[in-house]
């Protein structure tokens, strides 16, 4: 009788492995591990089966042998399927959560350059400036004719001047990258928007052959023209020393005026902050619109400012090093990097 095949025997146990209440039972790998001896081990209820096989006339055994395959296929399955269940269920899972532990903080920063530009488009807003804005790539008449800046001077060396290109044109009339952003008032003073009293602002990168701790290629100027009936160097003190407040934040803020030079301002003026330590660092360059462009566009008397933006933020954030800014590195820029967006807006 032993030796008669009972395949209904292996049905009704795979079946039991089906039932709900029995699966609840098999909680633990180790009770699985012993389903499976039960069944495919040496003396497993499918082991004895199958060896009665070679007792079987060929055409009994095939069939026979194919049942058999498909059950223990179906063993297997749910084997595995459990398998996997009991060992997801394993690993340990954290039941309560420990808030003394520190948060892991990794938003971004926001570039301190790309703050500070936002604080300046805010402050100068406030003060009660308008935007404009000029192109980077910009030509030698804005940048250096219009503004006094004669032929031979140093400025327009390829040098000092990214010239786009070698061309036929002669050099007067090519293409360059912009030197400052005092181009911008030229190109605003043409526009015919503005008659005898406005306030303008501008914000953008001014390109020069420079590389050192304290000069970039390519950095950033703040540039501001007032034009009014008040316009003095009383009132550009008044304007320069408001904004600086606002920017650092400082209401005690010191500067100081001493004579400087620019072909487009007269008188012109280098104007240095006082630090902590009472030295004077020299800050911005600024003065009175000269004649001849005022009166170019019909207007009568005004003032005008440039800021380096590299250099306000470098003393607001205590930097040395103007490199820093460009280093794409992350570890610097979560240190100096602003969190929040607090002074961000857009020009
Ligand atoms: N354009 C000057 C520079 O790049 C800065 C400057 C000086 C701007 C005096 C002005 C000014 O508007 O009046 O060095």
């Amino acid at each position: 009788m032993g030796m008669i095949m009972d395949i209904q025997k292996i049905k009704k146990f795979i079946d039991s492995l089906f039932d709900p209440e029995y699966l609840k039972e098999v909680n633990t790998l180790e009770k699985l591990e012993k389903i499976k001896i039960d069944f495919l081990g040496k003396k497993g209820i499918f082991t004895s089966e199958i060896s009665k096989l070679k007792n079987l006339s060929k055409e009994e055994k095939i069939t026979n042998a194919k049942e058999l395959n498909a059950l223990k296929n179906k063993f297997l399955e749910f084997y595995e399927k459990y398998k996997d269940e009991l060992d997801s269920n394993k690993k340990p899972t954290p039941t309560k959560s420990d808030i003394t532990l520190p948060v892991y903080d990794e938003v971004g920063k926001i570039h301190p350059l790309r703050s500070c530009r936002s604080r300046a488009i805010k402050i100068m807003k406030d003060l009660g400036f308008e935007f404009e804005d000029g192109p980077s790539v910009e030509n030698c008449y804005y940048n250096f004719d219009a503004l006094n800046i004669p032929k031979d001077h140093p400025s327009r060396n390829e040098r000092d001047t990214f010239y786009i290109k070698e061309s036929a044109d002669s050099k007067e009339k090519r293409n360059i990258l912009r030197t400052h952003t005092t181009a911008v008032q030229i190109r605003a003073l043409e526009s015919g928007k503005y008659s005898d009293n406005f306030k303008v602002f501008s914000i953008g990168d001014v390109y020069r052959r420079d590389d050192d701790t304290t000069h970039l290629p390519m950095f950033h100027q703040i540039e501001g023209f007032v034009v009014s009936e008040e316009a003095s160097l009383a009132t550009l003190k008044h304007f320069l020393l408001s904004f600086l407040k606002m920017f650092f934040e400082k209401e005690d803020l010191e500067i100081r005026f001493r004579p400087g030079f620019f072909p487009f301002t007269e008188p012109s003026v280098e104007v240095d902050i006082k630090f902590k330590s009472g030295n004077w660092l020299e800050l911005l360059g600024a003065g009175m619109i000269r004649k001849n462009i005022m009166e170019k566009y019909n207007m009568k008397k005004g003032f005008a400012f440039g800021i380096g933006l590299e250099r306000i933020t470098m003393i607001k954030l205590g930097l040395n090093n103007m490199n820093d800014f460009v280093k794409n590195d992350l570890y610097w820029l979560k240190t100096y990097g602003y969190s929040s967006f607090e002074h961000i807006c857009y020009s």
